[in-house]
């Protein structure tokens, strides 16, 4: 498929022969955990957005899951540099899992060993653009989201994933570009993989982790220029109507990067094109991962070839 390499457990394997046994824990009960990192080309080479704060996210969703992985934070950390340089530069997606392996199925995935690999990959948008001119189309879900009663919300582990693949399916099937997902107690909480942020009077609002959402880093990277440059925001729950209500709405996630919303449930948000709050904050972030903010840029990117 490519001629990538991907990191397992410290050695580089060819990416036809990046494989796991079929009986392995995290296939049969979703015992995994995982980061989606992006690494951007700037003017000073490839970088690696916060590196650390996600490799920080992936320790804490292990330690949920009683994960002993056996690498450090920093070891990890250099395992990410070592497998960008290791591949093509155009690469800018990066995933590292963290999983329960192949020794005792049942349950309790307690007895196997964990295992971590690393893999890089051009990744395609991910959600569908019909109209490039236009927002995406969302639909609140049926499904409503996981929460902390039954799953760890902040823990980004491969199990979540089975209600945002519902969702997701289910709002595509339906003709929409992805799903709004409402909690257990009705209110919005984020999509099947993205943050979600509303403007109204120009204020943003976003729905706040403790009620469910995902501790997204590109939801507390906006957060962080917005305070910087004084912008009101509020971090409070969001009933249903408000969607419909907002002036602006977008989504915010690492695969999906900052996306416009034009339309949720047929009712059209603004007057349904890119609204000026959310290409401000587009144009930021956009500076920034170019290496060009003197200081967001400073503090979040980690240069890939450092001392090379
Ligand atoms: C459910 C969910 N919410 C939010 C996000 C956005 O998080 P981040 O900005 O860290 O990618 C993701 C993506 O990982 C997600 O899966």
């Amino acid at each position: 498929m490519t001629d990538a390499k991907i990191w397992m457990d410290g050695s580089f394997v060819s990416w036809n022969d990046a494989k796991i046994h079929v009986l392995t824990h995290g296939l049969h009960y979703g015992t995994a955990v995982f980061e989606g990192i992006r690494c951007y080309k700037t003017h000073r080479g490839l970088a690696i957005f916060r590196l650390s704060d996600h490799i920080l996210r992936l320790s804490l969703s292990a330690k949920i899951y009683f994960m002993n992985i056996k690498y450090s934070k920093r070891q990890i950390e250099n395992a990410v540099i070592e497998t960008i340089n290791v591949n093509e530069p155009e690469e800018n997606y990066v995933r590292v899992i963290a999983y329960y392996g192949y020794g005792k199925l049942g349950v309790n995935p307690l007895p196997n060993k964990v295992s971590v690999a690393i893999a890089i990959w051009k990744w395609d948008e991910s959600i569908t653009n019909r109209e490039p001119e236009k927002g995406a189309r969302l639909a609140v879900s049926s499904w409503t989201r996981i929460d902390s009663r039954s799953m760890p919300t902040q823990a980004k582990a491969t199990a979540n994933y089975a209600n945002s693949a519902l969702a997701r399916m289910e709002a595509l099937k339906m003709g929409f570009d992805e799903a709004v997902m409402l909690n257990p107690a009705g209110k919005v909480i984020e999509a099947s993989a993205e943050n979600i942020f509303v403007v109204r009077d120009d204020v943003f609002i976003t729905p706040p982790v403790s009620s469910g959402a995902l501790n997204g880093i590109t939801r507390d990277s906006i957060l962080a220029i917005l305070h910087h440059s004084g912008s009101p925001f509020e971090i409070r729950d969001i009933s249903r109507e408000e969607l419909y209500m907002a002036d602006e709405v977008f989504l915010t996630g690492t695969a999906a990067g900052i996306r416009e919303v034009g339309e949720i449930d047929n009712r059209m948000i603004g007057d349904g094109c890119i609204g000026k709050h959310t290409m401000r904050v587009k144009e930021k972030f956009h500076t920034i991962t170019q290496g060009r903010d003197d200081i967001f840029s400073k503090r979040w990117l980690t240069y890939a070839n450092q001392g090379q």
